[in-house]
């Protein structure tokens, strides 16, 4: 089993390894006196993973309880919430006992923000059990639920007290859903490294525990140095500003990591065309992109994404920030005046390059 220890305000470890869910009771007992445990997860993880994960927490001496909700992000909700609080009371956790998120993405966020939320704290371990969750979303403490304004309006700042990794569970997966994490590994080797880039490009299931390895290291070195999001860590939505738009544009019939796909492509484009990236850059993303059968063009004006894009987190007034790679495994943050940006993403398609 290896170990990434992040060193935040609140430093915990992530543990990455292969059939370790067996092993977690022991090693949530190595960080928590708690007397009970209880298990958030969704409908679809509930069948494969929740009894393998109880019978371990038993043994080492916490009494479960455990809260299923239907699969899929509608399920990211404030209503939700709020059932898992009534979930919480009903069972008398307090203080002193623990919440785990056993899912993806979705059971992590929402978890999380129970944790961070429910008698104003409680410790909270995050088992991930996607691609995307254990190289991205479980890791930092970045916790929200959806509102119908938008996506991740309502959230927290809220490290866990552990991170269980079990590589083993990705077996599961479909490839759709596994091909969207795979997009944020291109993503991580982009803006931190060339040679993680090469693995993914060269056969991601090969060389997935490796893959794995290095993407949450880079996700812990980055939130190490800034951990409230107020600066470097901008350099992980590269790829996420055009992905976004495209996301709302499609009205979420494309998934996150696909529209990310298309989004670094996007942008490295127009960053080649501006001298801000080396073309070399555009086609290593292309490459990436091509062997995990992701898409990497949106077929639509741009200017119908523009709206989208100037609603982005990363506007401040007339600026926006735009995240690129100058060279593959470097990020930069670039400002671009917003009434530029037209004009900047104009050769974004690929059609303009024939
Ligand atoms: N907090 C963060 O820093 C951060 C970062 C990136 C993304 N996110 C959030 O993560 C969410 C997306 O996460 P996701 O892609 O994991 O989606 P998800 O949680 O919806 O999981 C995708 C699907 O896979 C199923 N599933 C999960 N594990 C499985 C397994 N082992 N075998 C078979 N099926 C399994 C789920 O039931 C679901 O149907 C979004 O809400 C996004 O906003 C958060």
């Amino acid at each position: 089993m290896k170990n990434i220890h992040v060193n935040t305000g609140a430093a915990y470890d992530v543990k990455i390894g292969h059939s370790i869910l067996s092993e977690s009771g022991k090693l949530i007992r190595s960080i928590s006196k708690a007397s009970k445990a209880a298990v958030i997860t969704d409908s679809n993880v509930f069948g494969l993973y929740a009894d393998k994960l109880t019978s371990s927490l038993e043994k080492s001496g916490f009494e479960c309880c455990v809260f299923s909700f239907k699969a899929g992000e509608e399920s990211k909700s404030l209503s939700n919430l709020s059932e898992i609080y009534s979930f919480l009371i009903k069972n008398e956790i307090t203080r002193s006992d623990i919440v785990i998120a056993l899912g993806g993405g979705v059971v992590g966020d929402i978890t999380g923000f129970a944790a961070a939320t429910y008698l104003r704290g409680v410790d909270y371990v995050q088992i991930p059990t996607t691609f995307l969750s254990q190289i991205d979303s479980s890791v930092g403490g970045k916790t929200a639920v959806n509102i119908p304004d938008g996506k991740n309006l309502v959230g927290a700042f809220k490290q866990p007290k552990l991170v269980i990794c079990d590589i083993e569970t990705l077996s599961t997966l479909s490839e759709d859903i596994f091909s969207d994490g795979a997009a944020e590994a291109i993503k991580y080797g982009v803006i931190r490294d060339k040679a993680l880039l090469d693995m993914i490009t060269e056969d991601v299931h090969k060389n997935l525990d490796e893959i794995i390895y290095r993407c949450i290291d880079i996700k812990r070195a980055v939130v190490e140095n800034d951990e409230f999001d107020t600066g470097e860590r901008m350099i992980l939505n590269f790829g996420h500003t055009i992905g976004h738009a495209i996301e709302k544009h499609s009205k979420h019939k494309i998934s996150h990591g696909k529209a990310v796909a298309m989004g670094m492509v996007m942008m490295t484009r127009a960053c080649v065309n501006d001298g801000i990236s080396q073309p070399q850059t555009l086609n290593d993303i292309i490459s990436a992109c091509n062997v995990l059968s992701l898409k990497t063009e949106y077929d639509c004006d741009i200017n119908e994404l523009i709206p989208y894009i100037l609603s982005d987190k990363k506007r401040a007034s007339n600026t926006i920030n735009i995240i690129a790679s100058d060279v593959t495994g470097n990020a930069v943050i670039v400002k671009k005046d917003v009434h530029t940006l037209s004009d900047f993403l104009s050769c974004v398609s690929d059609k303009q390059d024939k």
